[in-house]
């Protein structure tokens, strides 16, 4: 939802900029742009559309400097044209801004700087901020202040880089956007660089310093001050795991196929050291962690939301009173005391409705753990306790090798909550289903070595809708099936509970729909009737079945899921399904890592 990126010390800041544009470029693509200080004022180039426009539109005259910040944006306010391109200038063209994030009361700020004479050019909310900026050093104040009095009258969410012409120094602020601060110290002189994500500038440096909301910090080559309202404050520089090979393609045409491909080792990842002797060991949670939980409640979005339903089901089976809520809707819907351990599953730890259920369940007195995969995101931060995923960084739009991940964190909670919780019963078959549950990546690689999931792409190119069922493990992965079809193919898909098809749904399905009916898990077979009533009426049923199922008559076709522990198998049939997803959306010609009006990381409500 808008990326940010800023060089400090560069030989070449437009190189970096534009790298560590194409590296966030998963936040937002309806435009893109750069500032540069090159000596003879601030250089702007900013273009609509992706970042490779907006190379392709400055290669013939790359403007230099050492200095610079960039901006990739997903619209929030004004079309995406040359003009709502950031970065934005003040009216004097002294400062230069980018910024992530919503301005609530752009609107008042606009109407009283426009009665000002204040001239606006774009129709954003961050144009108000050069502007404020302009105002306050007309009244005498110098650019920093001016900066901090600009962002006090601001309400909303934002991360913002200020440059200012003829100086080497970048100023910035976060309030409930992420911004972190890179720091290459490996030559003679220090680098830094200011982004929205690690990824941004990986290729430079791996050693990070997290700010925080409230934080202001001025960035130049003599180092970093940063301060909160209290002061001057100290926030540690830390070595990041990821490298930037992880965040490359790879041999890969695609970043979700890259990441579909090496589920795999994302699992491993997120189940190393944390099963022992036939038993779960999470050491983030130390004992008494859990003492006086009573119930769960799962909030999350999206693909992380069908995680949750995974993960509340499990659960439930063992016991433990738990549901799942779709974050923006977390609102005055169920009693949430100390007894509530409220989960908050998010890969990018930075979903902006995601995190306001978590605070309210803060606000309500909730135990709180943050399920995310992005270390020292905002939710991490935020929650009591954090069980990271692991999974390795996920650049493709569409979540893939994560959903696989926060199902097999979940499942490991869900044991230690099993174990620790007076109501929980750790269940019958745990050993059996723990070593069934860390043999999971090596399934995973022998479905990858012959899914025929591309040929049933082909011959189901062109149908009117596309619809998937399943029942209890695989309702939510028939949820996820659909939701990955439609956001990346852009046709009309929809997921079921199996046993609801025919309670109105079945209204829908003609001889030119086609329905994936997964027929793998404890109940399989009921699904294999629905999907049957389904044939009748003339859809193409595509089976998705264990090894061993005969499917005889009632499939056109089918994708075989290698034999595992029947709670499991939903995950390894979504791995079909993501295949799927993948071949039609190449086959239609589709932006596979970028669908349209969609981004990573959805940082507004
Ligand atoms: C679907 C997808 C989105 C995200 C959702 C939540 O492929 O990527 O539906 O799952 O926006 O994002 P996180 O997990 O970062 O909170």
């Amino acid at each position: 939802m808008c990326g940010i990126i800023a060089c400090i010390g560069s030989d070449d800041a437009v190189g970096e900029l534009l790298t560590g544009l194409e590296n966030l470029e998963y936040r937002g693509y309806d435009s893109a742009g750069i500032a540069v200080q090159n000596g003879h004022g601030i250089a702007v180039r900013k273009k609509a559309g992706k970042i490779s426009e907006l190379k392709g539109a400055i290669a013939a005259d790359v403007p230099d400097g050492s200095v610079g910040i960039g901006h990739t944006r997903w619209s929030t306010h004004g079309p995406p044209t040359d003009e709502n391109a950031h970065p934005h200038t003040s009216q004097s063209e002294g400062v230069a801004v980018v910024h992530n994030g919503i301005i609530e009361n752009y609107e008042v700020v606009r109407s009283r700087l426009m009665e000002e004479g204040y001239v606006f050019t774009s129709e954003t909310d961050t144009e108000v901020i050069p502007h404020l900026i302009d105002h306050y050093m007309d009244q005498g104040d110098d650019v920093e202040t001016a900066f901090e009095r600009a962002i006090d009258d601001l309400d909303g969410s934002y991360a913002v880089a200020l440059m200012v012409d003829g100086t080497d120094t970048v100023y910035a602020a976060r309030q409930d956007s992420p911004l972190v601060v890179g720091v290459d110290d490996s030559g003679p002189e220090t680098r830094y660089y200011l982004a929205s994500d690690v990824p941004a500038f990986l290729e430079f440096t791996d050693r990070v310093m997290y700010l925080e909301d409230g934080d202001v910090a001025r960035v130049t080559t003599d180092g970093i001050d940063v301060h909160d309202a209290d002061g001057p404050v100290q926030r540690p520089i830390e070595t990041v795991e990821w490298n930037a090979e992880e965040t490359g393609k790879g041999q890969y045409e695609h970043y979700m196929l890259k990441e579909i491909h090496t589920q795999p080792e994302a699992l491993r990842g997120t189940l190393s050291g944390r099963i022992e002797d036939g038993d779960v060991t999470l050491e983030e949670f130390p004992e008494g962690t859990f003492e006086g939980i009573e119930q769960v409640h799962l909030v999350a979005c999206g693909t992380s939301f069908h995680a949750a339903k995974c993960g509340a089901r499990q659960l439930v089976r063992a016991g433990i009173p738990a549901s799942t809520f779709r974050a923006s809707e977390y609102h005055d819907l169920q009693p949430v005391d100390e007894r509530t351990l409220v989960v908050a599953v998010t890969q990018s730890g930075e979903t902006a409705d995601t995190l306001s259920a978590l605070r309210r369940a803060e606000e309500a007195g909730a135990s709180t753990v943050a399920l995310t995969n992005v270390v020292g995101s905002t939710v991490s931060r935020e929650a009591d306790d954090t069980l990271y995923i692991r999974a390795g960084p996920e650049i493709g739009v569409a979540a893939t090798k994560t959903f696989t991940s926060q199902v097999a964190a979940l499942t490991l909670l869900t044991h230690r909550l099993a174990a620790d919780l007076e109501r929980g019963t750790v269940r019958e078959d745990a050993a059996e289903f723990l070593a069934e549950l860390e043999a999971l990546p090596d399934r995973i690689e022998d479905l990858l070595g012959r899914t025929r999931a591309s040929d049933v792409s082909e011959s189901n190119m062109g149908r009117d809708a596309y619809f998937f069922i399943g029942r209890d493990f695989e309702y939510p992965v028939a949820l996820e099936g659909a939701l990955k079809f439609k956001e990346i193919t852009y046709e009309h898909a929809e997921g079921f509970a199996s046993g609801e098809l025919k309670h109105g749904p079945l209204a829908l399905v003609t001889p030119d729909a086609t329905i994936f009916a997964l027929l793998t898990g404890d109940r399989g077979e009921e699904t294999r009737k629905n999907a049957e009533e389904a044939r009748t009426r003339g859809a193409r049923v595509i089976a998705v079945a264990p090894e061993g199922m005969d499917v005889g008559e009632m499939a056109d076709d089918v994708l075989r899921v290698p034999d595992t522990h029947p709670d499991l198998a939903g995950l390894l049939a979504n791995v079909q399904l993501q295949l799927v997803s993948y071949h039609t959306a190449y086959g239609l010609g589709r932006e596979i890592d970028k669908p349209r009006n969609l981004a990573k990381s959805v940082t507004v409500e």
